[in-house]
């Protein structure tokens, strides 16, 4: 090992980083690995006060969001990325070397990534045999004897499989677990199925936390853009443990246009035009022989298990069409999740998949 390397925690010696798309990286015209949207708008900026820090948490932003997922601006914090907001709920709620996050795979891969790099425990309450949480198995994990499960991660719609919560269960699990652990829904991909959010029961539980994004529906990838819903109790101790400049301020400039009525009109637009082509592809996919499954289609990405999901991959590949592959994962054998994009990107997977 080189003079540095071992300098590094112990931990992050033995860490496998987060295997982002573009990290993976792949050759192709047609990117349908990251779940982003296939479009981009335009926005305008201010640099007049690029030589000031920007608010801790920009109140025009703080606002629009606020409003927009209706509730109160003490409520919500921004991040960089819902990932970021992960990251800072496990450094807020979990003691190093003594609690653990409890996880429900195959899910999400940077809720383990984080408590790792964190050096915080992975505990496991595998999905049912349907990829539904197993509510009764998250509660049996918080409340047991000498437990120290203190945030639940919770993904819905669920990265990869597309399962969603049942609402009287979850408001049973934070009944459940009230005082023990935080329950995080994760609803980065929301916007695709808006009527299931479970922002409604923040009001009521003290315990719920919801993450959100702009990098899916709003089209914002690349701004990293995220914010945590929550009680003004736990925002003001995740307030403690951030960045004193989460945000910078041209991201919050072209967040807070992403997110004026004309911005919102234009996400809905499109999410209307990804889910019409989500109907189509999964319509056309369910007659292929080499499909054996599609998993519920509820965000910008359909998760499909083929006969042969290698050769599959590869003709993609051989097309310039780069997926993620999601084979290797335990219980998703054969399983590829395919991005929802353009018309001609799901014309272009659809001819891919006929001529095998
Ligand atoms: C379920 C889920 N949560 C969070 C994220 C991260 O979102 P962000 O780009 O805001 O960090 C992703 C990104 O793919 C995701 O799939």
């Amino acid at each position: 090992m080189s003079d540095i390397k071992h300098l590094a925690r112990e931990t992050v010696q033995a860490l496998t980083p987060y295997l982002s798309a573009r990290r993976i990286g792949g050759t192709g015209e047609v990117w349908l690995n990251a779940n982003e949207s296939p479009d981009c708008n335009e926005y305008q900026l201010d640099s007049s006060n690029l030589n000031r820090y920007p608010e801790f948490q920009p109140p025009a932003l703080i606002n629009a969001y606020a409003q927009y997922a209706g509730l109160d601006n003490s409520q919500v914090l921004t991040t960089r990325g819902a990932d970021e907001s992960i990251e800072i709920l496990i450094r807020t709620f979990c003691e190093p070397g003594t609690d653990s996050i409890l996880i429900c795979p195959p899910t999400y891969g940077m809720y383990a990534i984080s408590a790792e790099t964190c050096g915080v425990e992975i505990e496991e309450a595998a999905l049912d045999s349907n990829f539904n949480v197993d509510y009764q198995a998250v509660s049996r994990a918080v409340n047991r004897e000498g437990g120290r499960v203190k945030i639940v991660f919770l993904c819905a719609p669920n990265n990869p499989t597309g399962n969603m919560l049942d609402k009287q269960k979850l408001v049973e699990l934070l009944e459940a677990t009230k005082g023990k652990a935080l329950i995080v829904a994760d609803e980065a991909y929301i916007e695709f199925c808006p009527e299931l959010t479970q922002a409604d029961l923040i009001a009521l539980h003290e315990n719920l936390v919801i993450t959100r994004t702009l990098s899916k529906a709003f089209a914002l990838a690349s701004i990293r853009c995220g914010f945590t819903l929550a009680q003004a109790s736990v925002i003001e101790m995740l307030s403690k443990v951030i960045a004193p400049y989460p945000v910078p301020d041209p991201i919050a400039q072209i967040a807070t246009q992403a997110l004026s009525a004309e911005g919102l009109k234009i996400m809905r637009e499109r999410v209307t035009i990804l889910n019409n082509n989500r109907a189509l592809l999964k319509e056309q996919m369910q007659q292929l022989p080499c499909v054996k499954e599609v998993f519920p289609a509820t965000g910008n990405y359909l998760l499909v298990r083929f006969e042969d999901s290698a050769k599959v991959f590869q003709a993609f590949a051989e097309d310039g069409i780069i997926m993620r592959d999601f084979a290797n994962k335990p219980r998703l054998e054969n399983c590829i999740r395919i991005t929802i994009g353009s018309k001609a990107e799901m014309e272009s997977t659809l001819t891919t998949l006929n001529s095998l």
